[in-house]
């Protein structure tokens, strides 16, 4: 970051809540809070401390940027737990994995769950469907999506001829985050190897992720979702589509449109890969 003042801070906090930071269920305070927090572990003179009360965020503001402005950087290297699982990483079917992590506390969200809510649907499926994190329903369940956003899901996939038993959904995040906060780089980070290990035992042809954080647990800074939604990227050889989160629609419905060109294309192609 070239400079800060409260402009470029309010376009970061922006930035984030469009790129990896949605934000979707967070109090806009705690998340200016946090955004403060991060400045001022910058310790760059040129860093005014920014009165909170003076700004204002509304929901939409991810739809009026092009441009990020860079975002702070964090220390992400993963904290390693006197827990670690041992096994996991050798497991050969999903229901090992599973099983494996069942007592997982390798970070803070472990002491607050009910369920990990590990992921659901088809273990032999040609598409995996990737969230961010359980919710409250989801939490109690142990079973991902089954809240509104959820619902919705269930909505898109009939829509494209799809149901649960076609699919997996897993989140990248397997405990509830607390306040239902949208999990940032640092709360994923010890919980990343357990998708990635699901991404490799299921081994779908297809791969949609919802919103950003799916986005940039597996692809890094710089994939925005409003840049690169509906595309084709490429994780490890997988197509990935990546989509709008049902959550992010019911509070924008407008934007439902885009999300059925995506899920449209994805169901093409794996019509496509069907027909093979
Ligand atoms: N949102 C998600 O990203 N995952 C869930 O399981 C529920 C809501």
């Amino acid at each position: 970051m070239q400079k800060i003042n409260n402009k470029i801070l309010l376009e970061s906090i922006k930035f984030a809540e469009g790129e990896f930071l949605p934000l979707q269920f967070i109090e806009k305070q705690e998340l200016i809070e946090e955004i403060v927090q991060k400045f001022d572990t910058l310790n760059n003179a040129q860093a005014e401390k920014i009165k909170l009360s003076d700004i204002e965020i509304d929901d939409d503001t991810l739809l009026h940027f092009d441009e990020p402005t860079e975002i702070i950087q964090e220390d992400i290297s993963p904290q390693v737990s006197e827990k670690t699982i041992s096994n996991w990483q050798e497991t050969t079917t999903i229901d090992e994995l599973n099983n494996s992590i069942s007592g997982c506390m390798l970070c803070k969200f472990g002491e607050t769950r009910t369920n990990i809510v590990f992921g659901d649907g088809n273990p032999n499926a040609e598409i995996m469907i990737i969230g961010e994190a359980p919710g409250k329903n989801e939490d109690q369940s142990g079973i991902p999506f089954v809240g509104d956003a959820g619902k919705l899901l269930d909505k898109i996939l009939e829509a494209i001829h799809l149901s649960r038993q076609d699919v997996y959904i897993a989140n990248v995040v397997k405990c509830r985050p607390p306040g239902n906060k949208t999990p940032t780089e640092v709360d994923f980070i010890p919980c990343l190897p357990y998708l990635k290990k699901q991404i490799e035992l299921i081994s779908p042809k297809i791969i949609l992720t919802l919103g950003a954080v799916p986005l940039l647990a597996l692809f890094g800074k710089g994939y925005q979702i409003t840049k690169v939604r509906g595309q084709e990227l490429k994780y490890n050889g997988i197509t990935v589509i990546p989509t709008f989160h049902p959550a992010y629609l019911l509070r924008n419905p407008n934007a439902k449109r885009d999300v059925w060109e995506d899920v449209q294309k994805l169901e093409k192609i794996y019509q496509n890969i069907k027909s093979k």
